[in-house]
């Protein structure tokens, strides 16, 4: 029973985990304003003050969830109605999942080794990764035209090793990598939404830049700046980048093609805890992309940094023709363009209010006719710990509260009209979230066709929400209904570490493919190989000796028989298997794994895949399709001979 008692306790305290170490951080920053915001319509954090997390909620336990909300059931056999992209966080994955079912379709690997596909260790994803076998995913968007997805790609970041990856969203495959140099922490990214433009990166980190040790004093902060970057969505090539003097943090565009926008949490240029969170303003860059590009097209005001032929702005310090600093609440963590393209939404973190900006009254701060600080036309008191906001189609924003662990439902006009003096009060609802909520995203909240159907809270911590697993723990994303006028928690859902980050995207707007297409960049290299080696692909089971002493034994598959019995290779020699699965059937997917030899990878249907390694010592292996794709799937093997060399 004791343990029944602890787990009473727990329940009660669980509110309080992390609010009050979040207290701790927050002292005489949110100070007295802190509330523990509980489930109420029309409150507000004055409301609650000196709750200190928890408020009436926190004995309540859980409050009901699935039994009230027969939307979100999706039954067996049917079909959800949109996709949601997943960031995979520190796994390097992006999931997708079906929404409002929320079950996982998919895992994507990016920057990650995954053994049952072979990415990270197959010829092409090896030489797309560059040796690296992690990554950091942090935020996963689409590709637009004309405001909306328009279903060809999605783009991930890297933010340990600075990387901007592309999925084709044909396939679901990853496509393409992209190193950006000199930049540290890529975190927030965001493409174009005009049209399948530019994707624009925020390095976090400030360094020399160069940073390649040739800094005067490479320990002297002043001279550090970090980079937004331009990569060409369509050719993946950097375009420019421009430096700027604080930490970017959060990445949003304009829908028009004018703007791109990043929230700088280091306005003070610290190095430590306390020097970054000294000022209690920083601000939200506004790079004019226009004038950038022009710069860049005329070869004026850019410079070069270290070795890399990507032309740079120098535009630290001050604002001009190519940066413009509108001064926000402290530490903004996340921006968000609301479904019209009229204003953007900054969220305080170390604040508790958000502030509105007039995107159309940038244009003005950058002709130096108003103050930037004039672009601020509201600021909406949302609770403690503002990070991000999504939007439905009703003009409602809906801002994640993380150290409240409350999802905030509120009005931008009503916000707006409030700042101007009127008597109203923003602020609609809060509901609870369990718990310390980070990423919130809605059903097309990113684009012009918002339908304010389903909300997704990404919760950093589920506590005592599901059965124990030992000490690490599963987040927990919750779908919230917001199509009527009371936000609705309908679903928790366990994930494994780390998403940060998701879309939700109507499933109309992609057109996925059931066979391998053979375009892009790996058909491009096994063309090639091909075409040296004098082999059909789709036709030829031949050991091929290389020049270099290598072999490149080809392979083709048909359920349930490699078309090659077995082969011969030699001790030590370096080996690459090239199977092509000719079967042209749907999710008809063999593989290949080579026991005793870590080769293990996924042919689709229709496909050609490859691995690189040394054969073994001498002897007889076995090699066979790891993938069930028929009744005589166990007998789908052939022996590699390895003699001595
Ligand atoms: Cu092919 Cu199992």
């Amino acid at each position: 029973m004791a343990e029944n008692d602890n787990e009473e306790q727990n329940v009660a305290g669980r509110r309080r985990f992390l609010t009050n170490s979040g207290m701790a951080i927050g002292v005489g920053i949110v100070g007295a304003k802190v509330a523990g915001c509980g489930q109420q319509a029309g409150g507000t954090p004055d409301s609650a003050a000196g709750g200190g997390g928890g408020g009436g909620s926190a004995a309540e336990g859980p409050e009901p969830s699935a039994e009230a909300a027969p939307a979100s059931h999706v039954s067996p056999g049917e079909l959800d109605e949109y996709y949601g992209f997943w960031s995979g966080g520190h796994s390097g994955e992006v999931r997708v999942i079906g929404i409002p079912s929320m079950r996982e379709l998919k895992r994507i690997p990016v920057f990650n080794r995954e053994s049952a596909t072979g990415h990270g260790a197959t010829d092409f994803t090896k030489q797309m990764l560059g040796g690296k076998l992690s990554g950091d995913t942090h935020h996963v968007h689409l590709s637009y035209d004309g405001g909306t997805y328009d279903g060809r790609y999605a783009f991930v970041n890297d933010k340990a090793s600075a990387r901007l990856a592309r999925i084709r969203l044909d396939t679901f495959e990853c496509d393409h990598i992209v190193n950006i140099p000199w930049a540290q922490g890529t975190h927030g990214i965001f493409p174009q939404r005009h049209r399948t433009g530019l994707v624009f990166c925020n390095s976090e980190f400030r360094t020399p830049l160069p940073n390649d040790g040739s800094s005067a004093d490479q320990t002297d902060p002043s001279t550090y700046g970090a980079l937004h970057t331009a990569i060409d969505g369509e050719t993946m090539e950097v375009r420019w980048q421009v430096m700027v003097e604080g930490n970017m943090d959060l990445c949003a565009s304009d829908y028009e093609g004018k703007y791109s926008f990043a929230t700088c949490y280091n306005s003070e240029g610290g190095v430590t805890l306390p020097q970054m969170m000294e000022s209690d303003l920083d601000h939200l860059y506004v790079f004019n992309i226009e004038a950038i590009e022009a710069a860049v097209a005329a070869g004026t005001d850019t410079m070069r940094l270290g070795d890399s032929p990507v032309p740079v702005i120098d535009a630290k310090g001050a604002n001009g023709q190519f940066v413009l600093r509108i001064p926000v609440k402290k530490s903004p963590h996340g921006v968000n363009i609301d479904p019209t393209g009229r204003y953007a939404v900054v969220s305080g973190k170390l604040d508790p209010t958000a502030s509105v900006i007039d995107i159309q009254k940038i244009a003005q701060a950058f002709a130096g006719e108003i103050e930037p600080a004039e672009c601020v036309v509201g600021n909406p008191e949302v609770g403690a710990g503002p990070l991000h906001t999504a939007f439905d189609n009703r003009g409602n924003a809906y801002t994640s509260i993380f150290l409240d662990s409350v999802v905030t439902k509120w009005n931008i006009a009503d916000a707006i009209a409030a700042h101007g003096g009127a008597e109203v009060d923003p602020v609609k609802q809060k509901i609870d979230v369990h718990y310390q909520i980070g990423h919130i995203n809605a059903s097309m909240s990113e684009t012009n066709e918002a339908d304010g159907k389903w909300l997704i809270a990404l919760c950093k911590f589920s506590k005592d929400r599901f059965l124990n697993v030992g000490m690490l723990h599963p987040e927990n994303d919750q779908l919230i209904d917001i199509s009527g006028e009371t936000m609705r928690l309908v679903h928790d859902g366990p994930t494994y570490p780390e998403p940060h980050d998701a879309v939700i995207v109507t499933r109309d707007k992609l057109r996925p493919v059931k066979i391998t297409p053979r375009t892009g960049p790996r058909f491009d290299m096994y063309n090639a190989w091909a075409q040296e080696d004098g082999i059909d692909l789709m036709e030829d089971n031949r050991v091929v000796e290389r020049p270099d002493g290598s072999v490149r034994v080809y392979l083709t598959s048909t359920a349930p028989d490699f078309h090659m019995a077995d082969f011969t290779v030699k001790a030590g020699q370096t080996v690459q298997i090239v199977l092509t699965n000719k079967d042209s059937i749907e999710d008809l997917s063999h593989g290949m794994c080579v026991t005793h030899h870590d080769v293990n990878f996924l042919v689709n249907a229709q496909d050609t895949n490859s691995m690189t390694f040394t054969a073994g010592s001498p002897g007889v292996y076995w090699y066979y399709c790891p993938w069930f794709c028929h009744a005589l799937h166990l007998e789908m093997r052939g022996r590699m001979f390895v003699v001595p060399a």
